[in-house]
């Protein structure tokens, strides 16, 4: 066996100890199937053996989950349903042999077991948890498409009826020690070293090697089926709220809630049938292989610094500077000096400064209240911030990011102010969001450790960093950014110097889109459920409220300044922005409203005077061409930015997509859908959108040639 030991003491008590080769933590591979089958079949045979125990040779963790590279392939192999679920099926047959082979099993969990790691422990007829601070246990398959599909969605409400079930499995919460023993999910939670003592005591007593609902007239806990005193509100409403949170785009919460309704009236074999049959069908679909691609695989790896130029040395940002304490400015000090890293807050009073710090202060104390921190912790990060106006605090920085007003004049003056303190080695990444980094970076000395470092608001809750290389930007420069945003544990993207950048033109193309169904003549509140039954987390009216109208309409007018080329900013929607502002005075939300009232003490909701204002068309357009427009204006726009070398790689361009500009998940990014829907067919639906609704549907020459080649963003990308 190469990936667990095997040993069997004077008492028959088998110790198997996992520990897969190679890996950080232990993940279910084709091997340790294998490994696992043969222990099992071991113990079953062999008299002697009293029962078993399953423990991880790696410390604070017993499994991490299946391998999903290995599960995203079957899409891309073209598996059928049928073929996905067999595939999947070995697992859930392995388990099944491993709790009816006659001999107790019981799971010594060292620390953290998710997904496939949570459900052999299921299928073990006991269960102990260790207390290590990392040690979670968790169902999160549906968070990549998927479904436990080795018993999770069976045995879990076996174990602990439905009502407590269903919110594990639908929403793939990860929980602690205390509160997997106080749901049920173990039976006991010790200290590391004893957990293998507390499992062999119960071993030693003789215990049954029968799982509950194998016996003659097991009931599940609280009842199954449509007339359990729970069935209204876990079933009837469970699926209006399903339905409700996934618009129909995510096939997999309704299939854990069929999982769970139709296994737990059968027996558990039927059970476990039904389940590897809805997992089959998951597989082999679209949905979960690009969410697993791009939030699993492809982020993993970003998260990695796949994309770091190898042959620079490894570097450590020990001092950070960061220029403007305002919004942004604020939150880059806050993550950073979250990392451990010693931060100058620098504004241009001290004053400002300080309040910038008081900030970061308010929201440690709200992580406080709610037991996120120790007081001791939050005393140390704020004593790791300097607040203050004086330039020379920056000597000895490794990196300094501004983060003042968007005015090049402003920035110039505080990146030459910087640059005559810092060391000569030392990095200087500018958060703007609109100017180009070519330009900024003449303000520099050192044009060629200058970099876009572009984040998104609120810094301290989004993932995503878009770094941008000017002209002159060196690897060096870029690596040494990598390594910082490594640092904050912050996802990068990588992309190149042009209006907008990458994520901020998309994000536009959203907005505006909405802005111009207002000219169109099309609903307001139409227009907002068309992008949430798409899949955007919020509205392009909702949405262009929080960035404000005030906000767009000045980058119109910088652009007129710059004599900015029609294909980089959004005239079509201008006359909106320009009316909501100057002649309706309604800037944003906060300036007191926008496409929105805000009431003080009540929900939001789309201000009643824009019917006025943009008259509905007596014939309103079906919701489905809404999505559409939504979901290929953003797609095609991200095809042009390939086309034109803003984004080289499709990795990026759908990481950032879903994580910084709220692209639906489902789709894995803006390239994943385009190569999803098939690129043919892409084009031929963007052609048919242009006729009807203006040219900025129209696809870029560089995808119609993907046409006639066949090819696809990702099928290039291997061919490479
Ligand atoms: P903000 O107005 O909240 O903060 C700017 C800060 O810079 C203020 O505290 C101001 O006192 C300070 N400042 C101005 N001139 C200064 C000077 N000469 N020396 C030192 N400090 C000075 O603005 P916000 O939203 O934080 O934006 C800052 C930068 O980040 C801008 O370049 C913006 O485009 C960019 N950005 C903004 C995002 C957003 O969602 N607000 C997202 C991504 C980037």
């Amino acid at each position: 066996m190469k990936t667990m030991t095997f040993e069997v003491d004077g008492d028959g008590v088998a110790l198997i100890s996992i520990d897969v080769p190679g890996r950080p933590m232990n993940v279910i591979t084709p091997e340790f199937t294998a490994d696992l089958t043969e222990a099992v079949e071991a113990v079953a045979g062999d008299e002697t053996i009293r029962g078993a125990i399953i423990t991880s040779a790696k410390p604070g963790s017993f499994i991490a989950g299946a391998d999903l590279k290995d599960l995203v392939t079957a899409f891309d192999k073209g598996m059928t349903e049928a073929e996905a679920a067999e595939f999947a099926g070995e697992l859930s047959r392995l388990f099944r042999r491993l709790e009816t082979c006659g001999k107790p099993f019981v799971a010594a969990m060292n620390g953290l077991a998710l997904g496939g790691g949570l459900e052999l422990c299921l299928a073990c007829h006991h269960r102990v948890l260790s207390n290590h601070p990392k040690a979670i246990v968790g169902l999160p398959e549906v968070s990549v498409g998927l479904l436990p599909g080795a018993g999770g969605t069976q045995r879990l409400p076996r174990l602990i009826g439905i009502p407590k079930a269903l919110p594990l499995l639908l929403q793939g919460k990860q929980i602690k020690p205390d509160a997997a023993l106080a749901v049920g999910v173990v039976d006991a939670v010790g200290a590391p070293e004893s957990l293998v003592d507390m499992a062999r005591v119960w071993l030693m007593d003789a215990p049954t090697a029968e799982q509950p609902w194998d016996r003659k007239g097991f009931q599940v806990p609280g009842g199954a089926g449509p007339l359990a005193p729970h069935a209204l509100e876990t079933f009837s409403a469970g699926n209006a709220l399903v339905s409700g949170m996934t618009q129909g785009n995510y096939p997999a919460p309704p299939a854990i809630m069929s999982c769970v309704y139709e296994g737990t009236q059968v027996s558990i074999d039927k059970g476990l049938g039904i389940e590897v049959k809805y997992f089959g069908k998951l597989l082999a679909g679209s949905v979960a292989r690009n969410m697993i691609r791009t939030l699993f695989i492809n982020k993993g790896a970003a998260d990695k610094l796949a994309g770091r130029p190898k042959d620079v040395p490894k570097s450590r940002v020990a001092k950070l500077g960061v220029l403007g304490a305002g919004m942004m400015g604020a939150g880059i000090a806050h993550v950073s000096a979250k990392a451990g890293m010693e931060v100058v807050l620098l504004d241009s009073t001290l004053d400002q400064a300080e309040k910038g710090k008081q900030g970061i202060a308010k929201l440690q104390e709200k992580a406080l209240a709610k037991g996120k921190t120790t007081r001791d912790k939050v005393v140390e990060l704020l004593e790791r911030i300097t607040a203050t106006d004086d330039y020379a605090l920056l000597e000895g920085c490794d990196l300094v990011i501004e983060a003042v007003f968007e005015d090049r004049g402003i920035k110039a003056d505080v990146t030459a102010k910087a640059e005559a303190v810092i060391p000569e080695s030392a990095t200087f990444g500018s958060n703007t969001s609109t100017l180009p980094i070519t330009g900024l970076a003449t303000a520099s000395k050192r044009p060629k450790q200058f970099i876009g470092i572009h984040f998104f608001s609120p810094v301290e809750k989004m993932p995503l960093v878009e770094v941008i290389l000017g002209e002159q930007t060196d690897d060096a420069t870029l690596a040494r950014t990598l390594d910082y945003i490594g640092q904050i544990r912050k996802t990068p993207i990588v992309v190149h110097d042009f209006p907008g950048f990458y994520t901020s033109r998309v994000f536009g193309s959203f907005t505006q889109e909405g802005q111009r169904m207002l000219m169109d003549g099309i609903e307001p509140a139409l227009i907002e459920n068309a992008a949430k039954m798409a899949g955007f987390p919020v509205g392009p009216l909702a949405v262009s409220d929080e960035v404000t109208l005030s906000l767009q309409q000045s980058i119109y007018k910088q652009q007129d300044v710059d004599g900015l080329d029609d294909k980089y900013r959004g005239t079509l929607a201008r006359p909106v922005v320009d009316k909501m502002v100057d002649e309706l005075k309604r800037p944003g939300r906060r300036q007191g409203g926008g496409f929105y009232d805000y009431p003080e003490n009540g929900q939001k909701r789309l201000w009643p005077g824009l019917r006025e204002a943009f008259p509905p068309a007596a014939e309103q357009p079906d919701v489905e061409e809404l999505k559409l427009r939504f979901l290929y204006r953003m797609a095609v726009e991200t095809a042009r930015c390939v086309e034109e070398g803003v984004i080289t790689s499709p990795i990026d361009a759908d990481i950032g997509s879903i994580l910084g500009i709220g692209y639906p998940a489902w789709t894995g990014g803006t390239l994943s859908f385009i190569d999803t829907v098939g690129v043919r067919e892409f084009v031929a639906t963007c052609k048919r959108l242009a006729e009807r609704w203006g040219p900025r549907f129209e696809p870029p020459q560089e995808l119609q040639a993907r046409v006639e080649r066949e090819e696809g963003y990702y099928q290039a990308m291997k061919a490479a």
